[in-house]
């Protein structure tokens, strides 16, 4: 089997494919002069794309990601349903159909916010993309989605996955805290699985976003005085949740505050903001960010292997 990916993902396609055990080949992506993009896949890898899966993994952020999430998928499917078809007349033009096989997994599944309709008339983003998207692949595996709801009841199996267990190991290796906080009510399973797997103590706090770039926390009293304490969430923006938590945090006695997330966006400044509250900030390479120290490969491999039995593969 075969793990394939474009322009955005390279580092974490290669993780999936070693941890697999599988070949990993990139497609060639380009962008025409107005910036619209081209992809295409190479002829060396038309046989192995045909001859057995195939795992693209890509992200749909930023929007460009979509598009070329959309047109790498367009070409597999016409590769794996033979239509070889060029102007050029440079053969084989077509060759049997090999049916189903193209598993997309998307690391950062980028317009997941918009979850919900909160206002008639609003398009319900996250839903959005995923049945463009499904509409040309087998199967679906998706890292850490912030609200899995949305993406329950598409045309395909969709595996969700987590980098929490490996996000745990990493913590408990390097910091070894004694306590690990959710930022919000959102965070509360993905961080109590963490603080279960470390061996240490656990809370959240209750948040409410005021705006982008605004949050406030209500009190709570942290049982943190003289301890070392990890803020997990799912993922970090402006870093504007972590910097009121670390407040939080610091105010009620923590010595020592780290703040890990499986997608490291750090929008405007976020990291050298956080730097000013925390001691460390760790993250995955699920999107290209300067704290990637964390393999999202096994979590990857995890959903592969899940849609692969649910389409027998
Ligand atoms: C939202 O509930 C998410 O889990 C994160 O807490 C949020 O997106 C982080 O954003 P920021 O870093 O901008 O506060």
């Amino acid at each position: 089997m075969v793990v394939v990916s474009g322009s955005n993902s390279g580092p974490l396609a290669k993780q999936l494919a070693e941890t697999l055990g599988w070949a990993h080949h990139g497609l060639e992506t380009r962008r025409f002069p107005d910036t619209e993009g081209y992809i295409r896949i190479p002829s060396e890898v038309i046989e192995a794309i045909r001859s057995e899966p195939v795992v693209l993994v890509s992200n749909t952020f930023p929007d460009s990601g979509i598009v070329e999430t959309l047109l790498m998928l367009d070409a597999l499917r016409d590769v794996r349903k033979g239509d070889l078809q060029n102007l050029r007349n440079i053969g084989p033009e077509s060759l049997p159909d090999v049916g189903k096989g193209v598993v997309l997994a998307v690391p950062y599944f980028g317009y997941s916010r918009q979850d919900k309709r909160f206002k008639p008339g609003e398009s319900v983003s996250a839903r959005a993309i995923a049945e463009m998207l499904t509409s040309r692949c087998d199967a679906l595996v998706v890292l850490d989605l912030h609200a899995p709801a949305v993406l329950e009841h598409l045309s395909v199996p969709v595996a969700f996955t987590s980098a929490m267990p490996e996000l745990a190991k990493h913590l408990k290796e390097t910091v070894n805290p004694d306590f690990i906080l959710s930022p919000d009510k959102g965070a509360i399973e993905r961080a109590s699985n963490v603080a279960q797997q470390i061996g240490c103590e656990f809370s959240y706090l209750e948040k409410t976003r005021i705006d982008a770039h605004t949050i406030v926390h209500k009190a709570k009293d942290l049982d943190v005085a003289g301890k070392s304490v990890a803020i997990v969430d799912d993922m970090i923006a402006t870093g504007g949740t972590i910097c009121r938590a670390a407040d939080a945090l610091r105010s009620q006695g923590a010595v020592e505050v780290h703040a890990a997330c499986c997608h490291g966006l750090f929008t405007g400044g976020a990291i050298a903001r956080l730097l000013r509250y925390v001691d460390g900030v760790h993250a995955t390479g699920s999107l290209a960010n300067a704290r990637d120290v964390i393999s999202g490969g096994p979590a990857l491999a995890r959903g592969v292997h899940q849609v692969l039995e649910q389409l027998s593969l």
